[in-house]
């Protein structure tokens, strides 16, 4: 069976350095391994409009911030396809079909929409589109045929309803559908990295986010105010590590090389560690260390950022390409599913 690869993103703000840790730099490496036969990338736009109907210039302008995120980040078009989910009207389609498949106490009860309804204030006036994004979000993978979905733990319970509706789809009507597996992040900082002032996530509306394309500038005021450790006044304080957010950003970016050149009273980041945690190293070492670290890891992707941005009408070009290619792909797979369903009629 080929392997073949699905994921997205709701194009609703610039990306930042927890997408980066969490799954671009995975997303890359997944494309390099050469393992898998597709790979498709979405712009999540129709799905980014179930919670902002009221604003669709917003995602209209961060399609292409997206768009030059991924490119930036290395994702290359040659090998994999980067799609606009909208265009691909074929997916709305499949959402309608698979609904009969799905009942309203089984969305009810779906963790990811549930928080997701809570933190939105939405409560009792829930839109529908929202309230039923999972069974779209299983369309976009199955249309596919995906077998391998990269995401965060909390689209788990996305995949784990879109498993649920390829089983009862095949056993209802024929084995049309893959079911997919979801690939987690391989390691727990990277899936949750704090925000800079050490509350639990990345996130636009707590204003705490490094994005990928901040100035170089940005980012270093951004270090220098983070959160550390409130108890580690003077230098000579023993440092606590545990919830400080200087240490989980190194965990999550820093490679032992990078001592020599930026630090190297130090061998390693066990030894930086163990001197913060024994007192004696202040905070602002620690943060112009993590600068250095940071932009080791981001000026290669701000430079081939601002390389794109020269020629944005090539990005969505690159879009187009990918939208239509992933058209016939989803046409196809719609076609099986009319003809598994006894609606087609004129085939
Ligand atoms: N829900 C994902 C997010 O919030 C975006 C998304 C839409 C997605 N469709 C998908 C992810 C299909 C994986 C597979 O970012």
């Amino acid at each position: 069976m080929k392997k073949i690869i699905l994921t997205g993103d709701r194009p609703t703000g610039k990306l930042h350095a927890g997408h980066y840790v969490g799954s671009l730099k995975r997303r890359v490496e997944l494309q390099n391994s050469g393992e898998y036969d597709d790979i498709y990338i979405m712009i999540a736009d129709a799905q980014a409009l179930t919670d902002n109907a009221d604003n669709p210039e917003k995602v209209r302008k961060n399609i292409s911030e997206v768009a030059l995120d991924y490119l930036s980040c290395g994702l290359n078009p040659e090998k994999v396809n980067l799609f606009i989910q909208s265009y691909v009207s074929e997916l709305t389609e499949l959402t309608f079909y698979y609904s009969n498949l799905v009942t309203v106490s089984r969305l009810k009860r779906n963790p990811t929409v549930k928080s997701e309804i809570s933190l939105r204030g939405f409560n009792s006036s829930i839109p529908v589109g929202f309230f039923t994004y999972p069974i779209s979000q299983a369309a976009d993978i199955t249309a596919f045929k995906a077998t391998t979905v990269p995401v965060g733990e909390d689209q788990l319970p996305m995949i784990e309803q879109a498993r649920e509706i390829v089983r009862s789809f095949n056993t209802t009507y024929d084995e049309v559908l893959v079911e997919p597996k979801a690939l987690l992040p391989d390691n727990e900082i990277c899936s949750r990295l704090p925000g800079t002032d050490g509350k639990a996530k990345m996130s636009k509306s707590l204003g705490n986010c490094i994005y990928l394309s901040d100035e170089p500038d940005d980012i270093r005021k951004k270090i220098m105010s983070m959160f550390t450790d409130p108890e580690h006044i003077r230098i000579e304080d023993p440092g606590k590590l545990e919830g400080n957010t200087v240490f989980t950003y190194l965990d999550a970016f820093c490679k032992d090389e990078l001592f020599a050149e930026y630090l190297p009273e130090y061998s390693c980041l066990q030894e930086l560690k163990d001197h913060y945690t024994r007192g004696g190293l202040g905070d602002v070492k620690v943060k112009k260390f993590l600068y250095s670290v940071l932009m080791e890891e981001l000026s290669p992707i701000q430079a081939r950022r601002k390389e794109w941005e020269k020629d944005v009408p090539a990005v969505m070009e690159i879009l187009r390409e990918g939208s239509k290619k992933a058209k016939e792909v989803a046409a196809e797979t719609l076609q099986e599913v009319k003809q598994a369903m006894k609606i087609d009629y004129f085939a």
